[in-house]
């Protein structure tokens, strides 16, 4: 591999901003300084923009066997549309089949990944039957595999769903072994039994999706994995939260001196819960679990970033295309779940967030790559720039302004939840592991190109 030279750029890292030129040689930076007198095997002119650790999404779904069907990414499609969009590395969920194995769960991820991702991915392990032979898998999972991040879901019961047992004798093991758990927070037989009473009304529209899922249902299943977490003594992190009641008890837990890691999603800082409520349809675009909230809790997100209860925006990205949406066309609960933002992501947290004044430039940069860099124990290799780091750097220029369309996305899904959104602020060239996989558009790299990451045992960095 050649070497690489970038000039002129401002370098933003999350705690840092400041112009300089970046010297890459093969896959990472090698220099970093002013006025770099180097030669090199290729030279970018960076004069105007951004220079970005590239986009971690920590919270993926390619391919995803879910609801009668499959989300409409692969790894191929999807990386490459997150790395159109200025995300380099993703997380994904390989998970468990109950009455399987969790090695059954990560052959699989394995075969849709390997050698077809186009950008940088690893997993986390989704455990959905904790049994004594699940419990013999741990280590070699953390240890063998390198995955330090185990998921749960407390919802989706009958597919997904662990008991609190389950979950409680899951933690204790990570707590011996190294690992984080992860949440999806909804009260399961709560959300069941509101969906019963609505479909047995002849209430079957989308809006009875986010009818059956309030807050509350969140918030007591956040507030319960607190609980464990705390009592078990494991390390936890929450994905997808959407609301104010969540963040109130993980603000509660940090009184007792617990660090609760905490995801949000774009979509739940940008959207809000009246999309369910449109005409015909509509609303099936956004059903997803949590579902959208109210503006009220958009605003608490925000606040959460801020003040440092918020650690990470990821997309949760897991699309489906309308003919499958209308697989719940009569029965809103047949509606997979699940929506499209792997590409946009980026580019809407910096023009929402950073050109809206709602966050620091350094902020948007630790929400979207640092801080899950940290967290998953990527770091430093990922989500930073800085010597010895992967050379995944994005050319972003602050100042092109362009509309979100499914006519011009890269997403294999037939619509955009942000259809016609205009945002400030552009992806120009994507660069993984020193290569330029984008420019302006176009993609320089293909399938395969993506490296599968593996990580150290758990250790907090945040
Ligand atoms: O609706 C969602 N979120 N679909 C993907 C699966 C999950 O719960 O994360
Ligand atoms: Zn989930
Ligand atoms: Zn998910």
């Amino acid at each position: 591999m050649g070497s690489l030279l970038i000039k002129n750029g401002m370098v933003v890292t999350a705690t840092d901003q400041y112009q300089a030129d970046v010297y890459i040689e093969g896959e990472t930076v090698s220099m970093i300084g002013r006025k770099l007198e180097v030669s090199a095997d290729k030279e970018i002119d960076a004069q105007g923009c951004y220079l970005f650790p590239g986009g971690i999404d920590a919270h993926t779904h390619m391919e995803l066997p879910f609801m009668g069907t499959h989300a409409s990414d692969s790894f191929e499609t999807g990386t490459l549309a997150g790395l159109h969009g200025g995300t380099t590395t993703i997380i994904d969920f390989a998970i468990q089949t109950q009455g399987d194995t969790l090695e059954a769960a990560l052959q699989d991820w394995h075969k849709k990944a390997d050698g077809h991702a186009v950008g940088d991915y690893a997993f986390h392990c989704a455990v959905t039957d904790f049994n004594p032979e699940t419990r013999k898998e741990i280590p070699k999972v953390i240890h063998e595999h390198g995955i330090n991040s185990f998921k749960v879901f407390m919802a989706y019961k009958g597919a997904l769903m662990v008991d609190d047992r389950q979950m409680f004798e899951l933690m204790q093991e990570l707590v011996e072994h190294g690992g984080i758990i992860t949440t999806h927070c909804e009260n399961g037989d709560m959300v069941d039994r509101n969906i019963e009473q609505n479909l047995a009304a002849g209430n079957t529209s989308p809006k009875y999706h986010v009818l059956s899922r309030p807050a509350i249902c969140e918030a007591e299943a956040a507030g319960r994995a607190i609980d464990l977490a705390y009592q078990s003594g494991c390390s936890l992190y929450i994905v997808h939260t959407t609301c104010e009641e969540s963040l109130a008890r993980v603000k509660n837990a940090t009184m007792r001196g617990q660090k609760v890691h905490v995801e949000t999603c774009i979509q739940y800082l940008l959207l809000d819960e009246s999309e369910y409520f449109k005409e015909g349809f509509e609303g099936a675009k956004v059903v997803m679990s949590p579902p959208l909230r109210k503006k009220k809790d958009q605003q608490a997100l925000w606040d959460g970033i801020n003040q440092n209860l918020v650690h990470h925006v990821a997309t949760d990205h897991c699309p489906f295309c309308m003919d499958q949406k209308a697989m719940g066309k009569d029965d809103f609960s047949k509606i997979p779940n699940g929506a499209p933002g792997i590409e946009n992501r980026f580019e809407l947290l910096y023009s929402e967030g950073v050109v809206k004044n709602r966050i620091s430039l350094n902020k948007f940069v630790e929400m979207s790559s640092t801080g899950a860099a940290k967290i998953f124990g990527l770091f430093p290799r990922k989500g930073t720039i800085a010597v010895g780091s992967d050379a995944d750097i994005i050319i972003f220029d602050p100042q092109v302004k362009h509309t979100i369309s499914a006519d011009t996305h890269h997403m294999r899904v037939d619509y955009n939840p942000y259809e016609g959104w205009q945002v400030q602020g552009k992806t120009r060239t994507t660069i993984l592991r020193g290569t330029v996989a984008i420019d302006e558009g176009k993609a320089l790299v293909g399938e395969g190109f993506g490296k599968y990451l593996k990580r150290p045992p758990f250790k907090p960095l945040i």
